[in-house]
């Protein structure tokens, strides 16, 4: 498996609409294994293509314990069919892509959504908190949406110029 570098905000691809995967072939299939180990190296729970530079409509999510990949999805064109229209669910959310920056996000507390698994078969889950949070999360990203983006301006305007800040002070230090 491959380790690919993480996109950082600013860069644009996180602001740019992924399309959907004309199947599960296998070169889509080896990248959600090269997304899932760039997840796992970067400790994230959940990873989306966009992130790593591809816009095209992948997520890969593991809220195990393990993290081994045995309770990993790997999913292509996954899409949100019913959202829970009264509970919701608040978690303190981080993004490999904002590093260092976490904020409360409220979101519906349970979905349902299809997707392709690896091997290009249709599945239904239905998912509640952690991970319905996580995979609404992932799919804001394949439509170039961020966390940050479901807090007050004021709020997102601080973490964006904190997270700018940390990258230039670490590229100061690159000699
Ligand atoms: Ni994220």
């Amino acid at each position: 498996m491959t380790q690919m570098p993480i996109r950082i905000i600013p860069d644009p691809v996180l602001r740019q609409k992924a399309q959907a995967v004309a199947s599960v072939d296998k070169r889509v299939a080896k990248f959600m294994d090269d997304m899932l180990e760039s997840m796992y190296r970067g400790n994230g729970i959940g990873l989306a293509a966009n992130q790593v530079g591809a816009l095209e409509r992948v997520i890969t999510v593991d809220i195990s314990e393990e993290r081994n990949g045995t309770k990993a999805l790997l999913m292509a064109n996954p899409e949100i069919i019913w959202r829970d229209p009264e509970a919701t669910f608040t978690y303190r959310e981080g993004c490999l892509s904002i590093p260092q920056q976490f904020a409360d996000v409220t979101r519906p507390q349970r979905i349902r959504m299809t997707y392709l698994d690896q091997s290009g078969k249709k599945q239904e889950l239905e998912a509640e908190d952690l991970l319905s949070q996580c995979i609404q999360h992932e799919i804001d990203h394949l439509d170039g949406v961020l966390f940050i983006d479901h807090l007050s301006k004021l709020k997102r305007d601080i973490i964006e110029r904190k997270v700018e800040k940390a990258q230039r002070d670490d590229q100061d230090h690159i000699l």
